[in-house]
């Protein structure tokens, strides 16, 4: 694989649409989950704009096509009080804000920034963390070329079963991608354009 050089406007653009379609991922789970219409858009919000602090890393981090050194992970392992502070200084409300925060939270407790496990993390944060990684799998990165589906969903597997994910919030996402009907967004989904 040939690594391209990436510009600052790509970053951007990169951060940006992978947070549109996690945005639409997680409005549309949020509906198969039966939850309260106000939070299919709340949770769309929360997607659209949990890599915001980002913005904040640096960029030979953020664009470094081989491993990131221990250092360099903590760095980037930050992202999520950036969001969290800059969300904040815009005025966003408590719940989006929480969802940001604890995004990279694993199910079994080996996420980032606070460890949380189960239930202490907040089903809209599990929601995005489901939406969040099919969504990086599935786009081009700078160290791996996208994903197929298929390939995507058996590494989420995988996950799943080490207790990372919440079964049943990916079990319903997963009957979600195979229906492939249901998303209202769809359209914006595929095209990756808003
Ligand atoms: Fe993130």
């Amino acid at each position: 694989m040939i690594y391209k050089n990436v510009d600052i406007q790509e970053t951007i653009d990169l951060i940006n649409n992978h947070g549109k379609r996690v945005g639409i991922l997680a409005f549309d789970l949020s509906k198969q989950l039966d939850l309260p219409d106000k939070y299919w858009f709340l949770n769309y919000i929360a997607g659209r704009w949990h890599d915001f602090g980002k913005i904040a890393i640096p960029f030979y981090i953020l664009n470094k096509p081989t491993r990131l050194s221990i250092h360099e992970c903590e760095i980037m392992k930050k992202h999520p009080t950036y969001s969290y502070a800059l969300l904040n200084l815009c005025g966003f409300g408590m719940y989006v804000k929480k969802a940001i925060l604890y995004h990279h939270e694993d199910y079994c407790g080996t996420g980032y920034p606070y460890g949380l496990a189960k239930e202490n993390i907040p089903l809209s944060s599990r929601i995005l963390r489901i939406c969040d990684i099919y969504d990086a799998l599935t786009e081009d990165r700078v160290y791996r070329d996208k994903l197929s589906y298929h390939m995507a969903l058996s590494i989420m597997d995988k996950d799943c079963n080490n207790g990372k994910l919440d079964y049943h919030i990916y079990s319903v996402f997963k009957t979600m991608m195979r229906s492939r009907t249901v998303n209202t967004y769809s359209q914006i989904y595929r095209t990756g354009s808003w």
